[in-house]
């Protein structure tokens, strides 16, 4: 069975993010995959602390907190969906402390550790309305990024901002999974 894995970013009731990953969630249990969540605000997330013992070893990072559990899985999934608000202009500030620790996935010689073509979807909501700042765009951009140059493959990248049409942002979602 295909597995996608789920980091949810935003701790808020009624959160856009979380309702646009259900949907996305929804469309890829539809197509057949198993699904695990994971909640970045209730996980112990520790910085990476720039030891370099991953890259030496060429293993993962070797900081004991709940991200050793997230290994597991990243390196057994098929496909990872993360979920975050804009925080200041930019993805809040407990998901980029969770993206940084995945610079354990490169090797020193710069080759990647993680199977390739794992899909990567990302969802990112504001408050501000869609293309209120192009610096918006380039901080997801930079997020999104991250991933793809682990070997992972761009499954879809959606923005939900004030004024957002949310029933054609839940479709966009649905889908995001459900083709592959
Ligand atoms: C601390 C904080 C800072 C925020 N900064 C911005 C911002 O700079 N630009 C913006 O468009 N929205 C900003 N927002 C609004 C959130 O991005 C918006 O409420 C979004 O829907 C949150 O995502 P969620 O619904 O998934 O929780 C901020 C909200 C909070 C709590």
């Amino acid at each position: 069975m295909k597995k996608l894995v789920v980091v949810l970013g935003s701790p808020r009731e009624g959160s856009v993010s979380t309702m646009l990953a259900d949907e996305a969630i929804r469309g890829a249990k539809e197509a057949g995959y198993e699904v695990v969540t994971y909640d970045a605000w209730e996980m112990n997330i520790k910085g990476c602390k720039g030891c370099g013992c991953c890259r030496a070893g060429g293993i993962d990072c070797v900081i004991q907190d709940d991200m050793q559990a997230y290994w597991k899985d990243l390196h057994t999934c098929d496909a990872l969906l993360v979920t975050a608000p804009n925080y200041y202009a930019t993805v809040a500030g407990h998901v980029i402390t969770f993206m940084n620790r995945h610079y354990c996935l490169t090797n020193a010689d710069r080759t990647e550790r993680l199977k390739p073509g794992i899909k990567f979807g990302a969802i990112f909501t504001q408050g501000a309305p869609e293309g209120f700042d192009s610096k918006y765009k380039e901080n997801y951009d930079w997020f999104v990024g991250t991933f793809t140059s682990k070997g992972m493959e761009l499954a879809g990248e959606i923005i939900a901002g004030g004024g957002s049409d949310l029933e054609a942002k839940k479709k966009e979602a649905y889908s995001m999974f459900s083709e592959s």
